[in-house]
């Protein structure tokens, strides 16, 4: 049987997934409701201008993204001062780049108005370019230095005063500290964290290693003008993928099949009115197959079901959770391979999730580089003219390069940095 749905034919099946993406959310402890289940993840592109301001580009690149209509668009890491930056052009948010954050945010109120306009702030720790810093000397990253307290509380400042610089600018909410993927406050997280002299901020047990984000929370949170509208919302890394880090099992790599520091980190949100809560794992620079499902994992994707699905359980209706890692299950052309999985498609996994209880709304990444206008599409029901994510993992490239990045099938700019790069021998093929 098949019905007319906007431009085209849809089945039944398609048509009743479709219905539960695009039906509206409430977040808790808010009167404001999401009014649909897709969520644009933060992306960083490196594609700020000189002093950090977000630039004319990604203007346009952003204007796309809000027309595209999603429930939530979470915008990039963006560092809290200079020496924070893991990208060469990362944004930075300081007063002096504030005009450009609330263009941002008035192009999102005319283009996206219902929508949820939130960022996400972070300090780069030790994958800093210019100053890499670590509160723990481990083997992975024998380039940065120990921090010391008053470098801390400095941190916690520039934290605190781009929570308050987010809110002026208008966005509805900010990401505070990246608790994830290993940037700073992720890496206080690990067990190496311990105590050391002139060190106040690790201690044997991960509550402890939280005691910095959570004071870090309160202050931003009695600095804002209105903090009962301001939401806070959180991104973990479930599983860092480190031999003794965050997820794992004592002195392994392996994940810890109880979820224990996941469940004590989660705790800690909500003890801290953490309202959305993005289940992401890795490491970028060390365990991106975690992070970023590819051919070569497809398997990642289901392990992204089950995390989200636990960190579901755990906080009931008290926050909304958000899952990770869809845009490699396309139109259901992918190699994930469980049995079970007897229709593969993003939006038939995503509403099956949403149906099931096992998260609340549905993040996408790469996809929305390859289309920003996926969400209008999909909810639309136009999956015909949706340009699927390949997979290729050129976009990753072009950022680890130290690139401006864009979706390299699909982006005629992208493609462009691309073919420069590569004559001027900083792009391998
Ligand atoms: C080019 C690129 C840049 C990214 N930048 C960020 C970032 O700034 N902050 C973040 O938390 N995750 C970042 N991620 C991770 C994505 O948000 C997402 O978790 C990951 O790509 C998996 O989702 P996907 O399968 O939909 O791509 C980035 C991913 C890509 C591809
Ligand atoms: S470059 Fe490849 S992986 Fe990145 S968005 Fe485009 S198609 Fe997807």
């Amino acid at each position: 049987m098949e019905q007319q749905h906007g431009k085209h034919a849809l089945n039944t099946c398609e048509q009743t997934d479709i219905e539960v993406l695009g039906k509206s959310i409430k977040i808790p402890r808010s009167k404001r409701v999401i009014p649909n289940r897709v969520v644009y993840q933060p992306m960083e592109l490196n594609s700020a201008d000189a002093s950090g301001a977000p630039a004319k580009r990604d203007l346009a690149v952003l204007a796309d993204q809000f027309r595209g209509q999603p429930g939530i668009n979470w915008l990039q890491a963006t560092a809290v001062m200079p020496s924070g930056i893991s990208t060469r052009n990362q944004w930075v948010l300081t007063e002096k780049n504030l005009p450009a954050f609330k263009q941002i945010a008035k192009l999102h109120r005319e283009l996206n108005p219902k929508g949820l306009l939130l960022i996400q702030l972070t300090h780069s720790g030790w994958l800093a370019l210019d100053d890499p810093v670590t509160p723990y000397l481990s083997g992975d990253c024998p380039n940065a230095r120990l921090l010391t307290d008053a470098e801390m509380r400095e941190i916690q400042k520039r934290n605190i005063e781009a929570y308050q610089l987010a809110e002026a600018a208008g966005f509805h909410g900010a990401e505070l500290a990246k608790e994830c993927h290993g940037y700073l406050f992720s890496k206080m997280l690990n067990r190496e964290n311990k105590s050391r002299p002139g060190w106040s901020y690790g201690g044997p047990s991960l509550e402890e290693r939280l005691g910095y984000y959570a004071e870090t929370m309160r202050l931003a949170q009695k600095a804002l003008s209105h903090p009962e509208t301001f939401v806070n919302v959180m991104r973990i890394s479930m599983l860092h993928g480190m031999s003794d880090e965050f997820g794992t099992l004592p002195g392994s790599a392996d994940e810890d099949p109880s979820l224990q520091d996941a469940y004590t980190l989660v705790r800690v949100a909500l003890e801290l009115g953490t309202q959305i809560i993005n289940v992401s794992s890795g490491i970028g620079a060390q365990s991106l197959h975690l992070m970023v499902p590819t051919s070569e994992h497809p398997e990642r994707v289901l392990d992204h079901f089950r995390w989200t699905a636990a960190v579901k359980e755990w906080v009931g209706n008290n926050a909304i959770v958000v899952g990770s890692a869809y845009s490699y299950l396309r139109d259901g052309n992918n190699k994930v391979s469980d049995g079970l999985l007897h229709e593969k498609s993003l939006w038939h996994l995503a509403a099956e999730n949403i149906r099931h209880g096992q998260t609340d709304m549905i993040g996408l990444a790469r996809q929305v580089l390859a289309d920003p206008l996926v969400a209008a599409k999909l909810l639309g029901g136009d999956l015909a003219h949706i340009s699927w994510c390949t997979g290729c993992g050129k976009c990753i490239g072009l950022l680890g390069n130290q690139l401006l990045a864009g979706c390299e099938i699909y982006d005629p700019f992208a493609q462009g940095v691309a073919a420069s790069a590569r004559r001027m021998g900083k792009l391998k093929k």
